[in-house]
This record gives C-alpha cells, sequence and structure tokens, in this order.
C-alpha cells in the first residue's frame, strides 16, 4: 500500500479546525440503528450536515459488539482469514474514496461505473462486496448474474446526492413537464437521463421512458445522444455536472433552467421551460460544494482555493471532478471522472505539479504512490466523503466472517421489474461507442 499516512491516522491526529467536523474522530457504529439520542440521522461529518437522510433510506442494524471491541489488528487479521477462505467465491470491490484500511483489500478499485463492470465480469464468484456506497452495490446488482449476490459493508454508507432525487418527485416533475410542453405520439416532452449516482428505482424510470444513464466520464456522449432523440434532456440529480456538460456541448445559459421540486413548476416560469434544451434537477454533491456557509465533499471546493493554488506554484495543474461547482470546473485546467483525474496524474511526467479537487483519500493515495510529483488536495481540509467513510474494517470483517458461516449480512437486492427497466438505461449507455475521453485541458 503506497500510503505514508492515512487518512484515518490524519484525521485521529488533527487540530479540530483542520477537520471539517469532530464527527469524523466518532466510532462509526454511532450511526447504526437504534440511533442513539434525539436526534434526527443525517449524513454526518463532511456532507450537508443539515439536511436529514431521507425515511426511505436503509439503516444499519448494530454491528455485533464483539466486532465494536476489537484492536485494529485482529479486525484486519480476521478480514484477511475470511478472504482466504472464501477464496475464488469472493469479490471485494473498492470505489477510490475508500479508506486505505479498507482499500488494501480490494481485488479491484476504480470509479463507480468500472466496479460495476469488473462486478459483471467475474462470473465465478459468488458474492460481491462493495466497498463504495448504496447506488453502487444497487449497480453492481443490475448487472451481476442471478447466482452473484452483492453486500454492502455499512448499509447507512448512502449518497446524500443520490437521495436528492426520488422517483416520486421525478414522476411529478415528468408529468407535469408533458402537461406544459405538450408530448408527441412519439415522444416526451424531454429525454430522461440520470446520473450514476441515483437510486435503482431512477435508472429504471429512465429505461421506460427512452432515457438512460450517464458517468462523470461519459456524460458529453450521452447527452449527445439524448438530444439526437429530443429537443430537450431532463438531467438528475447533479445539478453541477449537468451544467458543466451543458457548458461542454454550448447549450446557451438561458437555455439551462433549475428544477427544484419543492417549488411549483421547478420554480420557473413556462416560457422559461419553453425555452430551455438542459432541464437540470436542483441536487449536488455535498462532498465536492460549500453551500450555503455549510460544508456540504465537491461543493468545498472554490475559485478562491484554485487561485491560492496557482499563487504558491505559478504554472501548477488543476484538476476537478466535474461534480464541483460551473465556476471551480471553469477556473480548473482539466476535469473528470475519479478513474480519469488518476490516469491522468499517473501518466503525467515526474516533478509536475497537481492541485486536485476530489475526495481527500483518493488524493492522499495519489500523492503517496507519486514521490516524484507534488500533489495536493485544494481544500486544506480533511473532508472524507462521510458516507463512503462510514465503511469501517470492522464492517468488512462482520460480514465476510458471515459468509463463511454461510449468513449472507447486507445484501442489496433490486427487484426483478425495476432491474429489467434499469438494465435497458445501463446497456443504452454501455452501447454508446468508445471508451470515455481523456480529460482535456482547457488551458
Ligand atoms: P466516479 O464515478 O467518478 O467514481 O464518481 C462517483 C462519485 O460519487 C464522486 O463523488
Ligand atoms: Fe455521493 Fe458526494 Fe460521496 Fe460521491 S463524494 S458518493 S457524490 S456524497
Amino acid at each position: 500500500m503506497p500510503t505514508t499516512d492515512s487518512i484515518t491516522r490524519k484525521i485521529q491526529g488533527a487540530a479540530t479546525a483542520d477537520v471539517c467536523s469532530d464527527e469524523l474522530r466518532w466510532d462509526p457504529w454511532a450511526y447504526d440503528a437504534p440511533r442513539r439520542g434525539s436526534r434526527l440521522p443525517v449524513y454526518g461529518a463532511g456532507a450537508s450536515q443539515w439536511d436529514t437522510i431521507p425515511r426511505s433510506a436503509p439503516v444499519q442494524r448494530e454491528i455485533p459488539e464483539r466486532y465494536r471491541a476489537m484492536a485494529p489488528e485482529e479486525v484486519a487479521a480476521r478480514i484477511g482469514a475470511a478472504r482466504a477462505r472464501l477464496g475464488f467465491r469472493l469479490v471485494i470491490l473498492g470505489h477510490h474514496y475508500q479508506r486505505d484500511e479498507i482499500i488494501r483489500w480490494a481485488d479491484f478499485r476504480g470509479d463507480s461505473f468500472k466496479l460495476s463492470q469488473q462486478a459483471a465480469g467475474r462470473r465465478e464468484a459468488d458474492y460481491i462486496v462493495f466497498c463504495g456506497v448504496h447506488f453502487m452495490a444497487e449497480s453492481a446488482d443490475i448487472l451481476a448474474a442471478d447466482h452473484q449476490r452483492v453486500i454492502l459493508p455499512n448499509m447507512a454508507a448512502g449518497c446524500s446526492m443520490a437521495d436528492m432525487a426520488d422517483e416520486a418527485q421525478v414522476l411529478a416533475c415528468w408529468r407535469q413537464l408533458d402537461e406544459i410542453l405538450g408530448r408527441r405520439e412519439d415522444r416526451a416532452a424531454a429525454v430522461p437521463v440520470t446520473y450514476m449516482n441515483s437510486s435503482a428505482a431512477l435508472k429504471a424510470f429512465c429505461g421506460e421512458r427512452g432515457g438512460v444513464v450517464c458517468t462523470s466520464s461519459n456524460a458529453t456522449r450521452v447527452l449527445e445522444w439524448s438530444f439526437a432523440r429530443g429537443e430537450r434532456v431532463l438531467f438528475f440529480p447533479d445539478e453541477h455536472l449537468g451544467r458543466n456538460t451543458g457548458d461542454k456541448l454550448g447549450v446557451p445559459d438561458d437555455a439551462m433552467v433549475v428544477w427544484d421540486p419543492r417549488r411549483p413548476l421547478g420554480g420557473n416560469s413556462v416560457e422559461a421551460l419553453r425555452g430551455a434544451r438542459l432541464i437540470l434537477w436542483r441536487g449536488w454533491c455535498s462532498v465536492h460544494v460549500f453551500w450555503r456557509g455549510w460544508c456540504s465533499v465537491h461543493a468545498r471546493f472554490t475559485t478562491t482555493q484554485i487561485a491560492e493554488a496557482r499563487r504558491r506554484y505559478p504554472g501548477i495543474n488543476v484538476i476537478v471532478h466535474p461534480e464541483c461547482r460551473r465556476e471551480v470546473v471553469a477556473a480548473a485546467d482539466l476535469d473528470g471522472s475519479t478513474e480519469l483525474i488518476l490516469e491522468t496524474i499517473a501518466s503525467a511526467p515526474p516533478g509536475s505539479q497537481w492541485a486536485v479537487g476530489t475526495e481527500i483519500n483518493m488524493v492522499n493515495r495519489l500523492a503517496a504512490a507519486h514521490p516524484d510529483k507534488l500533489i495536493f488536495c485544494l481544500d486544506p481540509v480533511i473532508c472524507p466523503c462521510s458516507t463512503m467513510y462510514r465503511i469501517h474494517p470492522a464492517y468488512l470483517a462482520w460480514v465476510l466472517e458471515a459468509l463463511v458461516d454461510g449468513e449472507v449480512v447486507n445484501e442489496i437486492v433490486v427487484t426483478d421489474s425495476v432491474k429489467a427497466s434499469a438494465r435497458v438505461a445501463l446497456d443504452r449507455m454501455l452501447a454508446l461507442p468508445g471508451r470515455p475521453a481523456p480529460a482535456a485541458a482547457r488551458r
């Protein structure tokens, strides 16, 4: 493991001002059910801490006491032993944002899309343990073979962005758009496009209505496909990825409107909706935004941080995830998915300098893997994706030891009907030509 100091150890040793929330130092089981205290369940440290988790979100039952009491060395030894016992029947997938103490066990690492493909490609594995967040495990279950069982080590590992759009809200929006904008016999008022960061139900929604799924690495190609099939696109749930992709395709500003599900007509006039080409859902990743003053991963990145990095290191390359706000993406040199950020920096010449706008565990590992390059996170405060961070080694030990005993804990099951429609939307994306374009420099 090419890491000098894991984020977990850095958090434990950091001053309060150097972490986005003291909650990061809590035990992960503080979020298990029954939830202690009178507080409503929230996403936790590093997320938009005033947003409560939807009632429909899965709840993690209490992890057995013996795992809570274990020393880290014992937990690691048990994970290693269980993994060896399960052999080829098990595949462990690790998203780039997982902590080092988890990623060391991953058979494959990748972005959300690549990991789902890995899951689908390992037909000999009976168990797919997905160290990531809920929507990723659902996508793996959609693409997996019937005999494969997908497991999420901690059910409280959701995604605050994915939770910003639910099926009922999107259906209400869809009906209003059809009513206002009219639908022709063969064509709805808009083509629905959902980001990978969404529930299986929303992927199915798109599959049933001529729509498609996109990821941060192919959003441009997916939108081109969609505009060839309809004059308008309804894009959810990430407003920023939608707008940044609209910018790349030259969609004019006044042809991009935001749909706020809490307001009549999404907060728009009928005229604005008639003139719209891209209707953007009001949702974002709290990891990538400093929003209304609260910490909400990609919303935390700012143009001020970019200006400061350029002042300190003239000529430095700035690369960010497209979930960041428009002005941050515009001020960066490059933007792309986690996998593209990784590949771009890995293939850069020795001595090159990189300021990175994405999650801290991934940036920390990149820096350790490439000591010949200067690599740092744009955000000086340590603020991991709080929900990814809930995949603590104790949960991994628990689910693996249960599998050795023949018990499946924390299985993710997408119903057959949802799976079939969601698969249609995913297959439309997979049928698009070419592999994701490398991150293109704008400056
Ligand atoms: P990737 O698909 O680039 O891995 O992004 C997933 C994500 O949730 C980033 O915040
Ligand atoms: Fe969701 Fe943001 Fe975490 Fe990505 S970083 S999984 S968008 S909360």
